[in-house]
């Protein structure tokens, strides 16, 4: 039956990750992934063995290099998009390394888009120096800007979109035609959107990036990363990469994300539904200085936004009035959303860039990039809609209470 659906029509991506369009047979019949924790793996004989480890054959030979859960993870998420082959490890920043050192050598220089997740910065501005790998910070919205960062020594372009925390977006289109007249890789951190929302490689791009800890997972109890590109590249990646960093994810861990990318769909129309009414309300607030989220006809990039993406997600940041001073007494005041760093959770989680995620940056730096000392990042959760949005009017008006009795000009 499953096989006749298969032969006759494409599946919709819901459908997708429930079910595996690309297996062909199922092994022992059991309907969830089963767990195979083993470190170990057998062979017939000697040649099976050595043709496993050099490539000749595909086949899984060692836990450092890969699992039989992972490898049914690493199927589906290539499959999800649309990619030759995918690779799963510990964590998002994995992933991020692990592409960039595959990508980069001692003396190569990389384009980022000028507001990239803080954790990738301080790749960047850290170990990434220790390696003679440069880069430049590039207004990647402003494709002229991009062509005249290229160096002789630019090895690839790496952006975020709907980049974090300020949503963003980039029209991977365009950029991917101009990387490919520079015969440059194309890497997209696809976190924020998820297969569901947005396929860069069907866009024109060379390598996607997930951090798995966040929606593809969604529950927060796993870190996890995956890299999907062609199979050269991540055969290169896996054996030459990871295999030496030992960032490999466990068949435990893995497990859980095939368990949470079941209900992906279903949790990013929610995520997105969630988010889309959260900026609305806070686009009229009077505390709010500005709404930056997608879905908003006022975000600047709402065009691309509306061609690129099947949805405009869950993350919705603003900047508060006032500052620091309202921005934090404003997320300390909150009751049901948690004060967090990560995102893509069933709870709505809110953080403060400037002193949270993006603390590694420096001010200066931190500021050219629109991440003001008021801005709040909120990651919109599972909940009902209206619980999320009078806590937020509760927060609201504690803030408004204190700046009147504190004699602050911030309140409404
Ligand atoms: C856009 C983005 N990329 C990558 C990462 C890093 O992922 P991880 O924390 O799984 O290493 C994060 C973490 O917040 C992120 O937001």
């Amino acid at each position: 039956m499953i096989g006749d659906i298969i032969m006759t029509r494409q599946w919709g991506i819901s459908t997708e990750l429930i079910h595996d369009q690309h297996t062909t047979e199922r092994k022992i019949g059991a309907v969830a992934q089963p767990i195979v924790p083993a470190v170990a793996y057998s062979f017939e004989n000697h040649k099976m063995a050595s043709d496993t480890v050099s490539g000749k054959e595909d086949g899984i030979y060692y836990g450092r290099y890969g699992n039989c859960t992972l490898r049914a993870f690493e199927e589906k998420m290539a499959a999800l998009e649309n990619g030759e082959a995918a690779l799963g490890l510990g964590s998002g920043m994995a992933a991020i390394s692990s592409t960039l050192f595959g990508v980069l050598q001692n003396g190569d220089h990389l384009i980022v888009t000028k507001d990239v997740y803080g954790g990738t910065y301080h790749f960047l501005t850290t170990l990434a120096p220790r390696c003679g790998i440069s880069f430049s910070l590039v207004d990647c919205t402003d494709i002229d800007c991009i062509v005249k960062a290229i160096q002789p020594n630019t090895k690839a372009v790496y952006i975020e979109t709907p980049s974090n925390p300020l949503l963003t977006i980039l029209d991977i289109k365009a950029i991917a035609q101009v990387t490919k007249q520079y015969d440059l890789p194309l890497i997209v951190d696809n976190t924020f959107m998820s297969p569901c929302l947005q396929k860069p490689l069907e866009l024109g791009a060379d390598i996607v990036i997930h951090s798995a800890t966040k929606y593809l997972n969604g529950h927060g109890d796993v870190m996890a990363g995956v890299i999907v590109a062609d199979a050269k590249f991540i055969h290169f990646i896996r054996q030459q990469i990871m295999g030496d960093l030992g960032q490999v994810l466990s068949a435990w861990d893995a497990f859980l994300i095939l368990r949470g990318l079941k209900t992906l769909g279903l949790r990013m129309e929610r995520h997105c539904s969630n988010a889309h009414k959260i900026a609305t309300f806070l686009e009229n607030h009077p505390l709010v200085e500005k709404v930056y989220y997608p879905g908003l006809k006022s975000h600047p990039q709402y065009e691309i936004a509306d061609r690129q993406m099947k949805g405009m997600g869950g993350i919705v940041s603003f900047e508060m009035k006032g500052g620091s001073a309202t921005a934090t007494a404003f997320i300390d005041a909150l009751k049901l959303s948690m004060i967090s760093f990560s995102l893509g959770d069933p709870e709505t989680l809110v953080q403060h860039p400037a002193t949270m995620t993006h603390s590694s940056l420096p001010e200066t730096e931190r500021l050219a990039a629109g991440i003001t000392d008021g801005l709040i990042r909120l990651s919109a959760g599972l909940e009902d809609i209206e619980d999320i949005v009078a806590d937020l009017e509760q927060a609201f008006d504690k803030v408004n209470e204190l700046s009147k009795r504190n004699g602050v000009g911030t309140h409404a």
